[in-house]
């Protein structure tokens, strides 16, 4: 599936609409230069699933994990961000793989090329790909692994 957003809120809200249409087990990849609008995504995604806390960029902790309210399948969302990862290692060491493909959870991983030997595991990732369109504002967003 291919979207163009036109603006911030559009690629919120096409975030709060992917979320509706994962499974439980979900992991799903942003790619995209800084700025492109992963963690705006996020956002909505979380939103859409039913997190109330408020989504930061987990920059230097490297991984938010939420509570969902209210959905009957999923009760907890999980943030990566490896922007700042030196190695697969600290992620691990942070109990990251409790999370992938988990029970009831939905993980999404901003920067997920620096993972990519640990992603390797997993089958059915979502791979999201975020890139510039043709004016300031607007984005391409593709989206690849969902029926
Ligand atoms: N169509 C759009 N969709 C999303 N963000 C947009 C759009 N147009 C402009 N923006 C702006 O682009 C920025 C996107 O920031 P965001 O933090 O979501 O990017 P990111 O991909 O997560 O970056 P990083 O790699 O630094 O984590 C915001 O300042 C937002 O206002
Ligand atoms: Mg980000």
């Amino acid at each position: 599936m291919e979207y163009t957003s036109p603006n911030e809120s559009q690629t919120k809200s096409i975030g709060r609409q992917l979320a509706t249409m994962i499974s439980p087990g979900s992991i799903i990849t942003l790619s995209g230069d800084l700025g492109a609008g992963k963690t705006t995504f996020t956002k909505g995604f979380a939103e859409g699933l039913g997190v109330k806390e408020t989504i930061t960029s987990p920059t230097f902790s490297l991984m938010n994990v939420y509570p969902v309210h209210e959905h009957p399948e999923i009760d907890t969302f999980v943030h990566i961000d490896t922007y700042r990862l030196e190695h697969e290692k600290e992620l691990i060491g942070i109990g990251v793989e409790d999370y992938l493909a988990a029970d009831k959870t939905v993980v999404i991983i901003e920067w997920p090329e620096k993972i990519a030997g640990m992603l390797k595991k997993y089958e059915g990732v979502i791979e999201v790909e975020m890139k510039n369109g043709e004016s300031n504002e607007e984005r391409v967003i593709e989206v690849n692994g969902i029926s």
